[in-house]
């Protein structure tokens, strides 16, 4: 089980001292949006090429970009340890999972709240994660969606089915109010924003969430 704290919630000016204080988290995940594919414009490659650098832990970036079929390996090859990109925005996502894998980071594939999973789960054997949307992407603060838990129980069906380690990554929303819904649902990566960013103990945040997901 991982928790992925999303700096989307951190304060920009200073992201450097905001990794800094997610250094017990896994990963700290960085969403990346293109104001095209999303409504909103937040840092692109080299940004996230120093956060790489300055990260106390492995950067799990999320693209809401367009395009990612070009962009995402190059995410990969700077030194992001994991890459999701959105099957909206795909055009030959087994070829680009393939490629991400291949610049040595994991391979994952987002889905957008109203995508559906089965369309998709034959291309399980070239993802190591499966990121179910939680909020339509854009925006950090928003509402926990439930009528997203059958999807990660349906990805977490295929899982099973097809064996292979493939994680399963919620984003939005997700506190110490929902995260167990999450767990129970099959899901094994946590992304955290608003729920770790907005209190002084960033720690102590991550470490309730760890506990309430491993319940
Ligand atoms: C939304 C982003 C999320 C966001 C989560 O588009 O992908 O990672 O930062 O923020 P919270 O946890 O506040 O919903
Ligand atoms: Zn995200």
């Amino acid at each position: 089980m991982l928790i992925s704290p999303s700096i989307l919630s951190a304060d920009f000016a200073n992201l450097q001292a905001e990794l800094a204080r997610i250094a017990t988290a896994d990963w700290a995940h960085v969403d990346v949006m293109d104001g095209h594919f999303v409504p909103n414009l937040t840092l692109g490659l080299p940004v996230v090429e120093r956060l790489v650098q300055v990260s106390p832990v492995p950067i799990d970036a999320h693209l809401m970009i367009e395009d990612p079929d070009r962009w995402a390996p190059v995410y990969a090859e700077l030194g992001a340890k994991s890459v999701t990109f959105h099957i909206e925005a795909a055009r030959d996502p087994r070829m680009l999972a393939r490629t991400l894998r291949a610049e040595g980071a994991r391979a994952s594939m987002a889905l957008k709240p109203a995508t559906q999973w089965a369309p998709y789960e034959e291309l399980l054997p070239d993802l190591d994660m499966v990121l179910v949307m939680t909020v339509e992407p854009g925006f950090g603060g928003q509402s926990f969606m439930a009528d997203q838990l059958p999807k990660v129980r349906a990805v977490r069906d295929s899982v099973r089915r097809h064996g292979g380690e493939v994680w399963i990554q919620v984003d939005g929303g997700v506190s110490a109010a929902t995260i167990e819904q999450c767990a129970e649902a099959g899901a094994d990566v946590f992304v955290a924003g608003t729920a770790v960013y907005n209190a002084d103990d960033a720690a102590a945040n991550i470490e309730r969430l760890r506990v309430l997901a491993a319940e």
